[in-house]
Order: structure tokens, then sequence, then C-alpha cells
């Protein structure tokens, strides 16, 4: 048997990617080599890729492979982190309870976590401190407290593990006197709910509470989070989420408060139809999204599962929010009700808001804004007032609200109110006026912003 060598030669300097047939039968030969091997040569032609454009589309790939794996690296990264996170987040009560059952196991870590949120604490009622410009006499009081609890999960840590009552005793007494100290917090930063008696969003906190979706899968970059805007009694501490691996909007969990959320352990999973485009919320415990066919406004009531829908005749398929192509209709809730926002033909582009009448499910009234949509990450509302952001192209993770039009006064006005992202891209932040918070699903993890106001 002779061995069959393909030997290549390339012609002048260059490689080529050409088929067969280009090549020519003449370009073709074959002869014996010293060992009898049959050697077969192929002349390619100069024609298709310089050999310098080959080497720079290599280049080009190796970057794009390293780029890849570094994204992957990093979301492995969250995942495990948040998957940790998520699987020893738990309440104090918890957490004295496994100590009891199981001494030697939690101790240790229940300690470390506990110092942690403590750490947690004190950097945040210093943050809190610094914006009161010190103000209040109430943070040095906290702040005191949090030392000393500091000190007593110390001096626990120190104790002999088989003193279990004693450690439960002064476990409780350290919960009681977080819980204290969260609750004064509170009352202190209690935002003004429903009041729209200021000069509008001066600044927004760092971003809060992130956790991976409830599917535990980062590659569900399209869905929405957050609370009712307007929820009927009892229904206060419901949140809802649904996320997608796509633009298509086809589900939504509700969860009967945050600890359920944070425990994937949702209490109604609706199916939801023909959505599309992820600026959905829900809104007296009915959600309101973007229908596909036919194009329009839809709302799906949560409690009757009954859906119904409204042709906007004006609202244009061709506008979409810069960081996906299926976001034409954004909806929106404030201290004044029910607003959707789109862009027209007529208005080349521009944002318009329109109010929505609840009992109708009709457009009420029509503002046109000067923001351009595609160049607008997403928009909200506020007390009448629009606000769009848009990504700040130096800084991947700082987007900012750069532009308002208040539905007033018709007044618009350029700002620069920056704020931290997670992730990078997100489809779906809005504002919700029962807490006076901003949710964003930052590309398959749940944030929100406190919302300052002048
Ligand atoms: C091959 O192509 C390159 C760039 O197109 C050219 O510079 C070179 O002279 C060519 N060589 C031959 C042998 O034709
Ligand atoms: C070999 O290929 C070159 C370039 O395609 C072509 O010009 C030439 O005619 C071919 N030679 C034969 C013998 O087919
Ligand atoms: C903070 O308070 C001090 C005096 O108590 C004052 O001099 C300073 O201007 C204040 N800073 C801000 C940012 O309000
Ligand atoms: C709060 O701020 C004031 C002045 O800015 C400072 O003197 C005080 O030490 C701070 N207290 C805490 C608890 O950080
Ligand atoms: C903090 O600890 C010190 C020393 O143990 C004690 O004197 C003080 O009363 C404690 N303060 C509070 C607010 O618990
Ligand atoms: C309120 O939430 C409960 C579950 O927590 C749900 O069964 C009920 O339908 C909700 N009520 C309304 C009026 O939405
Ligand atoms: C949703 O359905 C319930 C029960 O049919 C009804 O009472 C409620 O008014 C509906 N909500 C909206 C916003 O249509
Ligand atoms: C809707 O479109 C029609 C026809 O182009 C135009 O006359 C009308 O002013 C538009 N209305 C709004 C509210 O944009």
């Amino acid at each position: 048997m002779f061995a069959l060598l393909l030997l290549l030669s390339f012609v002048g300097a260059a490689s080529a990617w050409t088929s067969l047939e280009d090549w020519g039968s003449g370009n073709v030969t074959a002869s014996a080599g010293d060992s009898g091997q049959c050697l077969c040569h192929v002349y390619l032609p100069n024609t298709t890729f310089s050999a310098s454009r080959v080497e720079h589309m290599q280049q080009v790939t190796k970057d794009l492979i390293l780029e890849v794996n570094i994204q992957i690296e990093k979301i492995d990264r969250y995942n495990g982190k948040l998957v940790v996170f998520l699987s020893e987040l738990n309440n104090l009560d918890i957490r004295v309870r496994m100590l009891e059952s199981n001494p030697d196991k939690y101790v240790k870590l229940d300690f470390e976590l506990l110092s942690m949120e403590l750490r947690e604490f004190e950097a945040l009622v210093t943050e809190l401190n610094e914006t009161l410009n010190g103000t209040s006499p109430m943070f040095d009081s906290l702040n005191v407290e949090i030392r000393n609890m500091t000190l007593s999960v110390k001096r626990l840590e120190s104790y002999d593990q088989g003193n279990l009552d004693v450690i439960r005793l002064e476990f409780s007494k350290l919960q009681k006197k977080l819980d204290d100290c969260q609750k004064e917090l509170e009352d202190i930063t209690k935002p003004d709910i429903g009041n729209c008696n200021h000069q509008g969003i001066v600044s927004l906190s760092k971003p809060m509470a992130i956790q991976l979706n409830a599917n535990l899968n980062p590659s569900y970059t399209y869905g929405g989070w957050g609370k009712d805007s307007k929820p009927a009694q009892g229904n206060e501490s419901m949140y809802w989420y649904g996320g997608y691996p796509g633009p298509s909007v086809h589900d939504l969990n509700l969860y009967s408060d945050y600890n359920q959320l944070i425990l994937r352990s949702s209490f109604k999973l609706h199916n939801i139809p023909g959505g599309t485009g992820n600026n959905y919320i829900v809104h007296g415990n009915t959600m309101y999204y973007q229908y596909n066919s036919p194009f329009s406004m839809s709302k799906f009531n949560l409690t009757s599962s009954k859906y119904d829908y409204r042709v906007i005749p004006n609202a244009s398929q061709r506008f979409s929010y810069s960081y996906s192509s299926d976001q034409n209709m954004d909806f929106a809730a404030d201290e004044n009700g029910l607003w959707v926002i789109y862009a027209t033909e007529e208005s080349k582009g521009k944002l318009v808001v329109a109010k929505i009448d609840v009992p109708s499910f009709g457009v009420e009234n029509v503002w046109s804004t000067g923001a351009y949509k595609r160049l607008v990450g997403n928009a909200f509302m506020v007390c009448g007032v629009m606000y769009a952001t848009r990504p700040v192209p130096v800084a991947p993770n700082t987007e900012e609200i750069f532009y308002s039009y208040d539905t007033k006064s018709g007044q618009e006005r350029q700002l620069s109110i920056p704020f931290e992202k997670f992730q990078q891209s997100y489809y779906n932040l809005h504002y919700n006026p029962s807490d006076q918070k901003l949710y964003m699903y930052n590309d398959g993890y749940y944030v929100s912003y406190n919302v300052k106001f002048n």
C-alpha cells in the first residue's frame, strides 16, 4: 500500500479559500515521491484573500474567542456566586433553627454571614449619614449600636459551641436589635409616597437587590421583574417576574413577597398570549404589554386571566430602543396613572407619550417629546414627567438619564444623572410609584434603585 499525501503549493505568498472547480484541472498534478509515495500538487490561485488579510482575520478570531471566553468566565463566576448566595441567603430565624439542628456545620457560616450583614449595614448607615450631611443624630446612635452588635458577634464566635442556649439567646437579641435598627433606618429614609411636590429626579442610588433570575439561568436575558404599581388590598407585597431567552413574552410568575421571590417559590404561573418587547408592567393586578398580532397594546387580567387589546393607529413598529429591536411599546405607571411610550412616523421616530384611560383602555392624551427612540436605552414616567436613559459609551456599566419631558408644562430638559448597571444591557426599566423605586431586569439579574428627588 502506498501512502497518499496531499501537498498544497501556494502561488506567491498567499493562501486561498476556493472550491475545487475554480482550480482548473491543469493546476492539479500528480507525481511519485522519493520513497515511492504518490504526491499530489495543487496550485491555488492568488485571488480571494491576501496573506495579510488571513492573518488579520486569524487575529480577529483569536480576539473574539478570547472575549467570548472572558464573558463566559464572568457569567460562570457570577452564576456560581449567586447560586451559593441564593442557597445561603435566608432570614436569621432559619439560621438560628439550623444552629439548633446541626451546630457543627452551621455555626461558623452563620457568624460569618451575620458579620457580613453587619458590615453591609454599617456601610449603608455611613453612606446615608454622608448624603444627609450628618444632620440626623440618629446615625451616630445607630453606629454605636452596630459596633456593639459586631463586638457581640465576635464574642459569640469564641464561645464554646456546645453552649447553644447562650448562643441562641444572644443571637435572638442580636436579631431583634438588627430588626429595630433596620426599622429606625427605614423611618429616617422613608420615601414620601405619592408626593409630587418636588423638582424631579436628582440622583439614583447604587443598584440594589442584585439576584440572578428565578430560572437560575443567565441566558434568560429578556424579561422583567417588579411589583404591582397599584396593588389590590392585601397584595401590596406581591412581586412578579417573567424571563425568557428571546424577546417574546409568554409567561409571568407571581410571588407573595420578596422572600418567596428570592426563594423562587411562585404561587402562580400565568401563560401570557402573544407578547413581545419586554417593556411590560403590572398595574391594578393587570399586566400591560405589547401584543404581536395585531400590533397593539394588550392587557392581561391576573385575576380572571382575560385579555384584551387596543390598536394605536399611529404607533410605529419601525422604532425600538437601542438594546433590542422589538421594543415598540413601553408601558409605565406613575403617581398619575398608566402610560404607554412609543414612536410614530409623524414624530420621525421621536418618543411619544400617551396617557391611558384605565377603565376604557383607550388613549386619553398624547404628547410629542424630543428624544429619538433609537438612541434611548429605555424610558419611564414619574409624576407626569417622562425620563429617557441612554448608555454611556466610554463606561460600559454606566447608564444615564439624559432627557426629561414634563407632560404638564411641555418643558423638556437635558440631564446627566448617571447610574450603575450590573451587566451592560437591559430591556425592562420602570418606576414604581408605590415604593418610589426603579426596577431593572439587567440581562438576567434583578436590580432596583432608590430614586432621590429634588
Ligand atoms: C498576491 O496578491 C497580493 C495581494 O493581493 C499581491 O500583493 C501579490 O503580488 C500577489 N502575488 C502573486 C504572485 O500574484
Ligand atoms: C491555473 O490557474 C490559473 C489561475 O486560476 C489560470 O490562469 C491557469 O490557466 C490555470 N492553468 C491551467 C493549466 O488550467
Ligand atoms: C454640610 O454641613 C456643613 C456644616 O454642618 C456645611 O459647612 C457644608 O456646606 C454642608 N455640606 C453640604 C453638601 O450640604
Ligand atoms: C455622620 O456625619 C457627620 C458629619 O458629616 C460626622 O461627624 C459623623 O461622625 C458621622 N457619623 C457616622 C455614624 O458616620
Ligand atoms: C455599647 O456597649 C457599651 C460597652 O459594652 C455599653 O456601655 C453601651 O451601653 C452599649 N450601647 C448600646 C447602644 O447598646
Ligand atoms: C392576592 O394574592 C393572592 C395570593 O397571595 C392571590 O391568590 C389573589 O388572587 C390576589 N388577589 C388579588 C385581588 O389579586
Ligand atoms: C380583572 O378581573 C376581575 C375579576 O373578573 C375584575 O373584578 C377586575 O375589575 C378586572 N380588572 C381589570 C383592570 O380589568
Ligand atoms: C396620526 O397620523 C395621522 C396621519 O398621518 C396624523 O394626521 C395625525 O396627526 C397623527 N396623530 C397623532 C396623535 O400623532
